[in-house]
Parts: C-alpha cells; structure tokens; sequence
C-alpha cells in the first residue's frame, strides 16, 4: 500500500532512499529528505507491507507531470514486484499527470513500461 511520508518516517525514509545510487553521502541524503518536506512540488511515498516499511519513491509533481525522482526497495523484499507495483501506484495516484522518469530512476522506469507492453502489472 503507497502511504504518504510523514515526518515519524524519517529514519526508515532516509534508510531507504541511500539504496539510490546519489544518495550515498549523508549531506546529500539530508539535503533530499529535507526538499521533500519543504518543497509544494515534491511528495515521497513510502510502501507499506502490513506494518513493515519497504520502498520509497518519490516524485516532483506540476500540473502536467509527475518526474519520479527516487525510487528504492529495501533488498530483502526486491524481486517480488513492489518496484513495480510502486510506479503503477503513483500513475493512479495522480491520473491527471503523465508519470515521468527522473534521470536517476530511468532505467528501471524503462524496464517497467517495456514489461507493461508485454501484460504485467503496470
Ligand atoms: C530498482 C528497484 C527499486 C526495483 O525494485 P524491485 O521491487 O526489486 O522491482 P521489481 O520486483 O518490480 O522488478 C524487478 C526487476 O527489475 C530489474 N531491475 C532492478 N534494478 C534495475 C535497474 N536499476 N534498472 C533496470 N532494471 C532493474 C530486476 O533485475 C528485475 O528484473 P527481472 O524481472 O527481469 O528479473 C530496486 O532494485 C532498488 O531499490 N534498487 C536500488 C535503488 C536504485 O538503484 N534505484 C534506481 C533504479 S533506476
């Protein structure tokens, strides 16, 4: 289930968003968790799987168009379609916007939709 982010998730929110790539660096972290919550055009969602917290994607949003920015699983539970269920999940959270990749999360963005084209969940 995609949940909001709220401030009580910050340690898990940030503990999964260091599985990108860029945000190695803890500065670089603190920056990113800090933008999605002060920034109006930015939202982070966080996967909920009974009460355990397991990804975390977020978006920066206009009238048009939803970028994905961040996107990462918690690796013990990768593999099993939540990456993918979490895009899909945006796309209906926001059906007036075309869900877009960001940079850093386009390659797996890509990989979803060519699999969309073949059935699967998305
Ligand atoms: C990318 C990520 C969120 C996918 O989560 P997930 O829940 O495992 O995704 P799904 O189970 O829906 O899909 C798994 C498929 O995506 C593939 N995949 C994983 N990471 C990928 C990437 N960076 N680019 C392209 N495909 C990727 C897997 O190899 C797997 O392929 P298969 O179905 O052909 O075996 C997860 O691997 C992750 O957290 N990675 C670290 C963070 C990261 O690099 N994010 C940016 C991704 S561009």
């Amino acid at each position: 289930m995609l949940i909001r982010y709220k401030k009580s998730f910050k340690k898990i929110a940030m503990g999964l968003l260091s599985y990108m790539p860029q945000e190695k660096e803890l500065r670089t972290l603190q920056e990113t968790i800090e933008s999605y919550e002060t920034s109006d055009e930015r939202q982070l969602y966080l996967w909920k799987i009974d009460e355990d917290i397991v990804g975390v994607v977020g978006v920066a949003a206009d009238n048009n168009k939803v970028e994905i920015l961040h996107i990462a699983v918690n690796p013990s539970y990768r593999d099993e379609g939540i990456g993918t269920e979490m895009i899909a999940a945006v796309t209906k959270a926001h059906p007036d916007q075309e869900v877009v990749p960001g940079e850093a999360t386009t390659r797996f963005f890509e990989k979803c939709t060519k699999e969309a084209g073949k059935g699967s969940r998305l």
